[in-house]
């Protein structure tokens, strides 16, 4: 199979270093700028001997050379600066996703599309929009992050291994995200069994702002080994066809009380891409949230066609 991820930037290089060493495709990284990917895949190519695995991975500024790619991923577009919201991108990066999700689908029809690109959620919307996709295989990528985020302060905060706390986060990616603490776990014993409220509200905090977070620390652009990591696990789920159980964005077309909006909600993902989407019982405050989040999607969706 053959993967395309369209920028090669940060999040795109680290992307095609995950999915050519877990083995789990070919990869085409393509990129506006002349010679980056073209220099950067030489360069994956060169660590293949060491890691041991025998994936083509392909630089190129031409979208000729994408074409029967499987899964297509888009992370083009410009990240967050200090200070600035994920909603401050909005009108640029709209741009460049819908011109690589057209350049993109006309040559690899059959594809199912990841949209990386922030603001997620709209940026997910306008993919749907521009490329006329049936929903099923066309989604975003933030529930998986915003989830590890989340597993990891509990984690950090029980002194427990990583691996062992499994979180779920809905809704969109951004301030308005809906994190479902009660169904949060090490192991099967929910951390309300193991932490009071108040620390568990501090942990929710910190996810809801763990984007800025690591955006304040570096200064110049943002997070991209665990975007890398949680796209990878969709790009697997899809491509093994292993029908995981991931928070992803969506187009409702009527779950959760929500229609014709883009936004994070537990996916069965195989290889037609989202293959169910699961109605969880939530609270009237959790279902508000999520409506809350939706609204405010809705609202950049509007403001990025005006
Ligand atoms: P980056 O600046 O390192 O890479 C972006 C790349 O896109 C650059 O190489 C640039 O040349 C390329 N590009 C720009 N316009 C293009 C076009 N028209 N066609 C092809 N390529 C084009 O940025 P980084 O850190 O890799 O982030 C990429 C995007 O992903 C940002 O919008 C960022 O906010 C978002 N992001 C989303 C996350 C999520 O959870 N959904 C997590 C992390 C980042």
């Amino acid at each position: 199979p053959r993967v395309t991820i369209v920028g090669a930037g940060r999040v795109g290089s680290t992307l095609a270093q995950r999915v050519a060493e877990k083995n789990l495709a070919d990869v085409v990284l393509l990129d506006i700028i002349a010679g980056m990917p073209q220099g950067l895949a030489l360069d994956l190519m060169e660590a293949r001997g060491i890691e041991i695995h025998n994936r083509q991975i392909i630089g190129t500024n031409n979208y000729a050379d994408t074409s029967g790619s499987q899964i297509v991923v888009i992370t083009a577009g410009l990240p967050r600066k200090p200070g600035m919201s994920r909603d401050d991108l909005l009108k640029t990066n709209a741009k460049i996703v819908v011109e690589a999700a057209k350049n993109a689908i006309a040559h690899s029809p059959n594809a199912i599309f990841i949209v990386v690109t922030n603001p997620l959620d709209v940026m997910t919307y306008l993919a749907w929009q521009a490329t006329g996709l049936p929903r099923d295989r066309i989604m975003g990528m933030a529930g998986v992050l915003d989830s590890a985020r989340f597993e990891t302060f509990i984690a950090l905060e029980l002194g427990v291994l990583p691996a062992d706390v499994k979180a779920m986060v809905l809704g969109s990616h951004g301030d308005l995200m809906v994190p479902l603490s009660r169904y949060a776990t090490v192991n099967g014993v929910p951390i309300t069994e193991l932490l009071d409220v108040a620390t568990i509200e501090r942990l929710v905090e910190r996810t809801r702002n763990g984007g800025a977070e690591i955006v304040e620390l570096m200064q110049t652009g943002g997070a991209f080994f665990a975007p890398a990591s949680a796209t990878s696990v969709m790009v697997e789920s899809i491509l093994l066809n292993q029908s995981r159980l991931l928070p992803v964005a969506a187009y409702l077309q009527g779950e959760y009380g929500l229609k014709d909006v883009v936004i994070g909600v537990p996916c069965r993902l195989g290889c037609g891409g989202i293959e169910s989407i699961l109605e969880l019982n939530l609270t009237d405050r959790e279902r508000e949230g999520l409506h809350t989040s939706a609204q405010s999607v809705r609202k950049s969706i509007e403001r990025s066609q005006e």
